[in-house]
């Protein structure tokens, strides 16, 4: 089954990622084209468009291909959403329409998500749902494609989606599930945490990837300054559809850079903060995960917690030894002493304090129901 697959793959689909934003930095640096891109996306991101539906006008940042018109898939509510249903436990009006939604998980890689997707894979089969579409990169770029050329059998053949390009895919759907709603519920971990078991995840996989350093040759804190937050990445990735025969989409990690820019943005990433609420369905924290799939059982009358609850969510082989406590414990505070991985991380971890806040909502509002 492709979901299990992804057990393996998925820590290597951001690192891909990573390579080749790198090279893109690097032709960025080269052709000095920053300001042009920054204003462009400033513009981009208060556009309330259903860019792919619309088509492309004005929009002169994009690659401009041979023989197709570019299309800008993503669609750009980052700080207003237009297909996600808003938090469940604090818009209650919007309540009976979780009965028959899309489910989409936003998976952050380190936070618990590995398990939460294996979580999906078992709620959907003890019950009559279908089994979850994956929406790493290629499921992501599939479904796109698909759409765009017509074909709706993903769409028909399951209401589950999950996977660490996911977010945008209710709207990305949006007018073509009929009178279904959508709605993406996400795991956040702190910030640090993250980073730190990113790390050492990676020393785990063991591999060389070319055009990034290293994790077992390099300081936690140079790695970190490489890949930034991936989080925030996620939020960002794009997808650039051109049509030829038919349509043909590819990721876009140059807006990666881009998001970078914005991201040291305070303004911007205040305003995007705040949506938090409109955007995700349910946010649950990796900290508290009963809790989480309490709520996620509330939300979407699914057996989450009933199906999940003995799930080790803390998993991955490498072992929790005191020694590699500590080790880990000290390589967060090389972290949190770094003034430039705290810049990086900035946006993460105001995203992270909003997460918190709602949670303690949905916590109240969970006890109250
Ligand atoms: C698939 O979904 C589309 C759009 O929702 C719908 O029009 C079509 O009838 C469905 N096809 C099948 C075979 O279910
Ligand atoms: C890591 O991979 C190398 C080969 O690339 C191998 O020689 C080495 O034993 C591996 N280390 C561990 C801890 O698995
Ligand atoms: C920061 O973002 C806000 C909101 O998008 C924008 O109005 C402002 O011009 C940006 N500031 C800078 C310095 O780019």
């Amino acid at each position: 089954m492709a979901v299990f697959n992804s057990l393996t793959t998925h820590g290597l689909l951001w690192i891909t990622g990573q390579v080749s934003i790198i090279s893109f930095l690097l032709v960025m640096l080269l052709v000095n084209q920053y300001t042009t891109t920054k204003i462009n996306l400033q513009q981009r991101a208060s556009s309330s468009v259903h860019r792919m539906l619309q088509g492309r006008d004005g929009h002169p940042h994009l690659t401009s291909y041979q023989d197709g018109i570019p299309l800008d898939c993503h669609v750009l509510h980052r700080s207003n959403s237009c297909n996600n249903l808003p938090n469940y436990f604090m818009y209650s009006s919007k309540r009976p329409q979780f009965k028959s939604t899309v489910i989409n998980f936003m998976h952050v890689p380190k936070s618990g998500g590995t398990t939460m997707k294996e979580c999906m894979n078992m709620v959907a089969s003890n019950l009559v749902r279908d089994e979850p579409f994956l929406l790493h990169t290629e499921g992501r770029i599939q479904v796109t494609q698909d759409i765009l050329n017509g074909d709706f059998r993903i769409l028909n053949s399951t209401s589950l989606f999950m996977g660490d390009y996911s977010f945008g895919f209710c709207d990305l759907i949006h007018g073509i599930i009929g009178d279904k709603k959508c709605s993406t519920f996400v795991i956040l971990r702190e910030p640090y945490d993250r980073m730190v078991s990113n790390y050492y995840y990676c020393i785990e996989l063991n591999q060389t990837i070319p055009g990034i350093p290293d994790c077992r040759t390099h300081t936690i804190t140079e790695w970190a300054l490489r890949t930034k937050s991936i989080l925030w990445n996620e939020i960002f990735t794009d997808i650039d559809c051109t049509k030829n025969m038919n349509w043909e989409c590819k990721m876009n990690y140059r807006t990666l850079e881009e998001s970078y820019l914005l991201s040291q943005n305070t303004t911007y990433v205040e305003a995007l903060v705040a949506g938090l609420d409109k955007h995700f369905s349910v946010v649950g924290l990796t900290e508290d995960m009963e809790t989480s799939l309490k709520m996620l059982q509330q939300a979407y009358g699914l057996p989450f917690f009933d199906t999940c609850q003995t799930l080790d969510y803390n998993a991955g082989t490498y072992k929790k030894t005191m020694n590699k406590k500590l080790l880990k414990s000290i390589a967060k505070n090389q972290l949190m002493a770094h003034p430039a991985v705290r810049e990086l991380l900035y946006p993460e971890i105001l995203m992270y304090n909003r997460a918190k806040e709602i949670f303690e909502i949905q916590k109240k509002e969970l006890e109250s129901l």
